[in-house]
Formats: C-alpha cells, sequence, structure tokens
C-alpha cells in the first residue's frame, strides 16, 4: 500500500485547488491511499512563539503526516505569480525546528500541481516551489506537468472535475507519481 499525503494551499471554502485534491484523490489507482493534511489552524510563524511554547498542534499533526507518507502531493494555487504566503508559511513550520526538518522532508518524494481560473494554471507558483523543495532536500518527480489551466471551466459548481481529459490525466498523474512515491520513498 503506498501512503501519499496530499495538501491544498488555499483555505477558500469553495477553493479549486482543494477541489483538485479531491480529484487526485478518487482518481488514484487502486492500493494507493491519499491522505488529506490541512494548512487550517497553522499560525502565522514566529520565532518567539516557536521558543515560548514549542510546534503549534496543527504543525505537529502535519509534520508527522508528511513523515509517515511514502510521498507529499503539494496542491498549490498562485498568487501574484508565486506561492500564497499562507502555504509558504505552513511548510515553513513544518521545517522547525531544523534538527527535526530531515524526519519530516529529507528523501521524500513530492509531486506539485495546482489550478488557477487563468491561462497558466500555477506554472509560476509550481516554479517558485522547486527551491523550497530543493532546499528541504526532498525528491521531486517531474515526468507529468500538472498546470490547470480555465478552473472556472473543468471544475463544476459543486467542485467536481468534470473535463474528460484533465481527469485521465490527473489518473496518470497520481498512478505516476504512486509508483515513483513507492520505489523512492525512505519511510521508516
Ligand atoms: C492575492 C491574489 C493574487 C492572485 N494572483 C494570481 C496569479 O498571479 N496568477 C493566477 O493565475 N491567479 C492569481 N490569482 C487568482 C487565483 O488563481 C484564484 O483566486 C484561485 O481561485 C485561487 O485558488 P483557490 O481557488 O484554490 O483558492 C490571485 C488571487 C489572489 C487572491
Amino acid at each position: 500500500m503506498t501512503r501519499i499525503v496530499g495538501v491544498s494551499g488555499s483555505l477558500r471554502r469553495g477553493s479549486f485547488n482543494a477541489a483538485l485534491l479531491r480529484a487526485a484523490v478518487e482518481l488514484a489507482p487502486a492500493g494507493v491511499t491519499i491522505e488529506v493534511g490541512t494548512i487550517r489552524g497553522i499560525p502565522l510563524y514566529d520565532n518567539d512563539v516557536e521558543t515560548a511554547d514549542g510546534i503549534p498542534p496543527a504543525v505537529a499533526k502535519l509534520k508527522d503526516q508528511f513523515a509517515s507518507a511514502d510521498g507529499v502531493l503539494l496542491v498549490t494555487p498562485e498568487y501574484n505569480n508565486s506561492i500564497p504566503g499562507v502555504f509558504k508559511n505552513a511548510i515553513d513550520w513544518l521545517s522547525r525546528p531544523s534538527s527535526d526538518a530531515r524526519r519530516v522532508f529529507g528523501g521524500r518524494p513530492v509531486a506539485i500541481m495546482g489550478t488557477s481560473p487563468g491561462r497558466f494554471g500555477t506554472l509560476l507558483s509550481q516554479t517558485a516551489w522547486l527551491p523550497v523543495v530543493r532546499t528541504l532536500g526532498m525528491r521531486p518527480w517531474y515526468d507529468i506537468p500538472m498546470y490547470v489551466s480555465n478552473a472556472g471551466q473543468v471544475f463544476d459548481a459543486s467542485g467536481a472535475l468534470v473535463d474528460a481529459g484533465m481527469r485521465e490525466r490527473v489518473a496518470q498523474f497520481m498512478a505516476g507519481f504512486a509508483k515513483f512515491a513507492s520505489e523512492t520513498n525512505t519511510r521508516a
């Protein structure tokens, strides 16, 4: 059984990226489980808070989910041609304390997908993640690019992925990434 943890980088109730993550869960192949993690409840990073109170519960939970997964799926929106602050803030918290970062991220397979209502489907945001995952020592999987543009058309009003071609692509993406994760993970 291959275990992947997926996280959407949007807190919005009607988030297209959360909808894309749900589609990834639905379309993942047999033998692959995707646990949906959340950035909700993670405070703004403040080193004074960390020093005084330690790691917040929402951060500790997501860290453990990452650490016990064969792979991590980041489903990222794009804000101002880069990573939304709330998502980057969450990953920054997960990298604390630095003595524990290797357990959470080190050698862990990671795939990135994202969707936006515009034409470029989070291309620049996904690119902006690359130095982050490199710094964290993760192993990115690049085989199938997944820039889901025109979110308002490919998802219906309930957030279901209704575009047949995109459903097929998400299924191929999940099969490919799960294979990579099961072959290269370093999970204990
Ligand atoms: C502050 C802000 C900046 C944005 N900048 C971009 C952008 O650079 N490129 C883009 O494609 N969409 C941009 N958008 C639109 C988002 O792609 C859109 O709001 C999308 O629905 C966000 O993802 P979500 O549906 O998962 O919340 C921006 C939205 C906000 C709120």
